[in-house]
Order: C-alpha cells, then structure tokens, then sequence
C-alpha cells in the first residue's frame, strides 16, 4: 500500500435474492443521487455526472453481481483515476453488499490527513445516518412526509386507512362534472380515483416524484382522456393560473407544512370566485396515536381546530369553520378491520372547511 493509497469501504448484509437487493440498491442510487444533485444513468453504459462533469463511468454491469465503476474525483486533475466496486455475493440467508473504493487518496496528502477524512467525511455521516433525529427523518420522509421506494408505493397505491377521511372529503364536496379539483399532497392518488367518479376534471402536486408517477399511474385513464394532470411542485407554489379550479383539499399533508398559511394563500390564489376548501386537519389529540407514531409525531405540527380556523383566514378565506366528522361509520364501510375500528371512534376527526369568497 502507497502511503496515501487504500481502499474504503462499507457493506451491509441483507435478508433479500441477490437479484432483488441489486435492484433496490440501483433504483435508490438513482433516486438519492438524483435528491442530491448528481445523476446516476443506470446500465451497461450508465454513469455518475455531477452537473457536466462525469464523475464515474459504467466499465462492469452483472445484474445480480458486480458494479464496477471508473471513478474521476477531481475534475481538476483527470488522471486521478481510482474505481467504486458494488458486490452482491451469496451469504447464508442473504445476499452481501460490499462498496468499495479502492485506490483512494491519491490527493489527500498524508496518512494523517487521509484519517481525518475518513473520520469527517465517511465515519460521521455513517455515525449521524443511525443516530435518532437523521434516523427519524429519514423514516418520517420515508413514510409519509415525502414517501419514497417500494413499501410507500404499495401503501399509497390503495391506502385503506385514509379511505375515512376520502369520504368525509367527499361528502363535503359533494362534487359535479362542473367541478375542476385541485389536491395537495395527493400521494398515490386515491382520493383523486374516488372523486374522479363524480365526473369532474381534477389537478394535484405532490413533492415527492414516486407520488407522482404512483398517482399517475393509478389514475392513468383521466390522465389520458386529459382529465387529470399530476405534477411534481411544493405546496407553496403551485403550478396553476390564478382563479382555475371550484375546489380544493390536502389531508394528511397539513401537518408536515412548515409554512401552513402560504400553502393556504396558494389553495386561496387558484380558487375561484366562490371557490370552496376542505382540508383534513391534524389534532394534537391525535400526537403518538397509530394516525400520528413516532418518530413522526414529534416532527409534525398539530392544530387546535380555532387554530386551524385561523390559519385559513389568516390566508385570505373569507369564510372558514371547523367541524367535526365522526369517521366510524366510514371506516366499516371501507373494511376497516373490526379490531382498527376503535381507531376512527372518538370526538370526531377536525375538517377546514372554508371558502375564497
Ligand atoms: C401522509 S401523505 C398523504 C397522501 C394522501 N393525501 C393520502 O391521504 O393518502 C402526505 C403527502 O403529502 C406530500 N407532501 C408533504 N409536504 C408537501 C409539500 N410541502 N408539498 C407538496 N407535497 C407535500 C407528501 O409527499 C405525501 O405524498
């Protein structure tokens, strides 16, 4: 070993088919270099790019087996050449991941300064990712704030605890083909299949793109037949003319907003006249209950209802009340379990009803 020449690495055993871990593992490095600003094209040819500059490129690709990388860590000196290697090898019960870089710290200039960096830049990431609050962050994204990968697509694909407040939402509504709908936060789109039923033309934003394309999916005849548009934007800022839809809702999403009343004031901009709203709202009642667990409950925001009511005049509503729906009845009616049914019971689930003008 040259003195500043070694290998890193880090693996992790995992209880899946080598084929299923390497395509978990691929579709994740997409989407989390993607989140970070760096692009993985995945394949035979595929690289890793970091605005312009090609930061790895694909020279081994066995599905199941092997990723070998080229790796170009300096875009200021190209011959520093060293290689990312991703091995899936058979254990008992298992498959072993292993990510190595070997040949690494050719430009650190000492083995003193290497140890630094490894501590600073490899050791404390690794410390803080399996440390409560990154922990709990990344379950809270993970699962309801911005839900991502396979388990969040199949929960939001149909999710059966949500369809209660789909119908309150619904019955409120009372929707029309001359209804134009806007949703925030939609996830995977099953309120928008429900509501579609009634005939009316819908939009919806989610910030996360595997909701998106989830909610796309799911609803992929309106989508066609131009009834319903998808699209990836933040509730603060909505995609949309002023003054385009009759109506508007988010349940499920009011909790997570860090700034409620600019996602109100954009619901209130692309209403129309007379346009009307209803919105699930997030009791503190409901703090550490199965609706509102840890490690999410503690990074939610939870409203008394004169809260919420304020909140909405707050965005310019003129008229705005809070009522209470007993969500028992809907929760029978969708199939519930009888042994969740007590989950849905109790004062009544807070609902934000207000309109533009
Ligand atoms: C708990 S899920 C609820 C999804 C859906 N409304 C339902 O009830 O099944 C919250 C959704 O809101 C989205 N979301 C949270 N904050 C958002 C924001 N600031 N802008 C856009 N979408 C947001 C998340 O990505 C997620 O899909």
């Amino acid at each position: 070993m040259e003195a500043t020449r070694t290998t890193v690495c880090v693996g992790i055993d995992l209880a899946l088919a080598q084929a299923s871990a390497f395509d978990v593992l691929v579709e994740e490095l997409v989407a989390s270099l993607a989140q970070s600003g760096m692009g993985f094209e995945a394949g035979a040819n595929g690289r890793v790019t970091a605005g312009e500059f090609e930061v790895g490129r694909v020279v081994v690709w066995k599905p199941g087996e092997l990723i070998r990388l080229e790796w170009h860590q300096a875009n200021w000196k190209a011959e520093e050449v060293t290689t990312v290697e991703v091995r899936f090898e058979p254990v008992e019960g298992g498959t072993r991941v292993t990510m190595e870089h070997r040949g690494w710290g050719g430009l650190i200039s000492n083995s003193t300064e290497l140890a630094s960096w490894f501590a600073s830049s490899v050791a404390v990431p690794f410390l803080q990712a399996t440390a409560p609050a990154s922990l709990g962050n990344w379950l809270t994204d993970r699962q309801a704030r911005r839900p991502s990968g396979a388990q969040a697509r199949e929960v939001y694909r149909d999710p059966l605890y949500h369809y209660p407040n789909f119908h309150v939402i619904l019955q409120e509504l009372a929707l029309s083909p001359d209804d134009y709908l806007i949703e925030v936060g939609c996830g995977g789109g099953a309120l928008l299949g429900e509501a579609l039923k009634s005939g009316c033309r819908a939009a919806a934003i989610d910030h996360s793109s595997d909701m998106v394309r989830l909610a796309q999916e799911v609803n992929h005849n309106a989508v066609a037949q131009g009834r319903l548009v998808v699209r990836k934007a933040s509730a603060d800022r909505l995609p949309f003319p002023d003054a385009t839809f009759t109506c508007a809702t988010m349940t499920g999403v009011l909790g997570f907003l860090p700034d409620p009343v600019a996602a109100l004031r954009e619901l209130w901009r692309v209403l129309g006249e007379g346009g009307r709203l209803i919105v699930f709202g997030s009791a503190p009642a409901m703090r550490g209950t199965p609706a509102a667990p840890e490690p999410m409950a503690s990074r939610l925001r939870f409203y008394e209802d004169d809260e919420l009511q304020r909140l909405a005049e707050e965005a310019g509503f003129a008229k705005a009340q809070v009522v209470r729906r007993d969500l028992e009845p809907f929760a029978r009616q969708v199939g519930v379990p009888e042994e969740h049914l007590a989950l849905f019971a109790g004062l009544g689930a807070p609902f934000l009803l207000a309109q533009k003008s």
